[in-house]
């Protein structure tokens, strides 16, 4: 492949990974089973990014797995109903096609582990999307580091990522454990829990005891760790089936007095003209206790709901969607709150349950954010 006897695009994608693996220290390459793309939104790529995704493909690159993409930056369906710019939509709608015609599948979710694609245990995998890296690492224990956009494309493109970091068992030890003395009841809770862990841990990885999270919980707290620090990776005692923590590792207490001031500091907007969840992409139980919610009392403001295209088509089927599209809420495919064009669409204030928004929100999209549980914000 590097040398161009399997054409131009490998060719290109070669010469990086070769980079990426001289610049870590890799021995060698190893064969993946499946890579996720991020880089999907127009948002986030621009002109820049699509002129490299037409090059790729015209180039005739076509991947060797499965691969599959991140959220794009409009549900590819009802895009107009939600008010997203003609012009940003026929950009979006060439990247996804650029990408489709290297043979990338445009699930466009950051939950693939939710639509059945499950790694196994010691799979090597090059995911790019940080929540879905640290959910892969951390609750299946696949093997992926933090891939960027194009070296996870490049990674597709060859079927191989260079062996180092997390790939490499003696990398995957803590150096962080982890007390909680709050009270977690729910996912929000868990991803105060990660904004305070991520960005006292930074790369690190850290171990915690004394929790019992569900998946819903972990996927909430690890893209919050993700976000506030960069963790790719982290053990929960009796939970995870990973458990290595350094002799040496630093020991910290999280309280409930510090996620208390934590979540008062986010909080800065009074009422919400967006109500949002689903960051990370819902799951259908997720869906479920949402359509209970609203069938107590319905929304007023508008209130996405968002996931992949595969858990809508499950929930319109099952009936779940006509339950909460009743009620006030609407599910929202192929995009999220922070790489739609939330500050082109004339929002200004989203509520929101997920401590990773919280982090991108203001940033990526120059919004000020309302936080707290869903029951908190729903009617705000
Ligand atoms: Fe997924 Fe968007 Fe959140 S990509 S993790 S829903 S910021």
């Amino acid at each position: 492949m590097l040398h161009g006897k399997e054409g131009e695009a490998k060719q290109k994608a070669m010469e990086i990974l070769v980079a990426l693996g001289r610049i870590y220290g890799a021995s060698r390459m190893i064969r993946i089973s499946s890579a996720q793309i991020a880089g999907v939104s127009y948002k986030t790529i621009g002109d820049a990014g699509l002129e490299y995704l037409r090059h790729m493909a015209a180039l005739g690159g076509r991947v060797e797995i499965p691969s599959f993409l991140n959220p794009a930056g409009m549900d590819t369906e009802q895009w107009e109903a939600m008010g997203v710019p003609e012009d940003f939509a026929k950009k979006q709608i060439e990247v996804l096609d650029a990408y489709a015609t290297m043979g990338i599948r445009t699930t466009c979710t950051c939950t693939p582990y939710l639509i059945g694609i499950r790694p196994k245990e010691g799979e090597h995998i090059a995911w790019s999307e940080s929540s879905a890296v640290s959910f892969a690492n951390s609750v299946l224990g696949a093997r992926t580091n933090r891939e960027g956009g194009p070296s996870a494309l490049c990674a597709a493109l060859c079927g191989v990522t260079p062996m180092y970091g997390l790939h490499l068992k003696e990398n995957r030890v803590a150096n962080l454990l982890v007390h909680v003395d709050a009270n977690l009841e729910n996912k929000t809770d868990y991803s105060i829990v990660g904004l305070l862990v991520g960005k006292k841990v930074k790369k690190g990885i850290p171990a915690f005891k004394g929790i019992k999270p569900n998946e819903t919980q972990m996927k909430y707290m690890g893209a919050a760790m993700a976000a506030s620090g960069s963790v790719a990776l982290y053990f929960v005692e009796g939970v995870t089936s990973e458990w290595n923590v350094s002799p040496d590792a630093e020991k910290i207490t999280i309280t409930q007095k510090e996620m208390d001031e934590l979540k008062a500091k986010i909080n800065d907007a009074d009422s919400a003209d967006l109500i949002t969840t689903g960051c990370p992409h819902a799951s259908i139980s997720e869906l479920e206790e949402i359509a209970e919610m609203l069938e107590k009392k319905p929304v007023k403001k508008p209130f996405w709901i968002c996931l992949s295209r595969n858990i809508k088509d499950e929930a319109v089927k099952s009936g779940l969607a006509a339950r909460i599209e009743k009620n006030g809420g609407t599910l929202v495919a192929d995009t999220c709150m922070v790489v739609a064009p939330l500050e082109r669409m004339g929002f200004k204030s989203p509520a929101i349950d997920s401590g990773k928004a919280t982090v991108y929100l203001p940033t990526m999209c120059r919004q000020k954010v309302l936080f707290g549980r869903l029951e908190e914000i729903l009617w705000k």
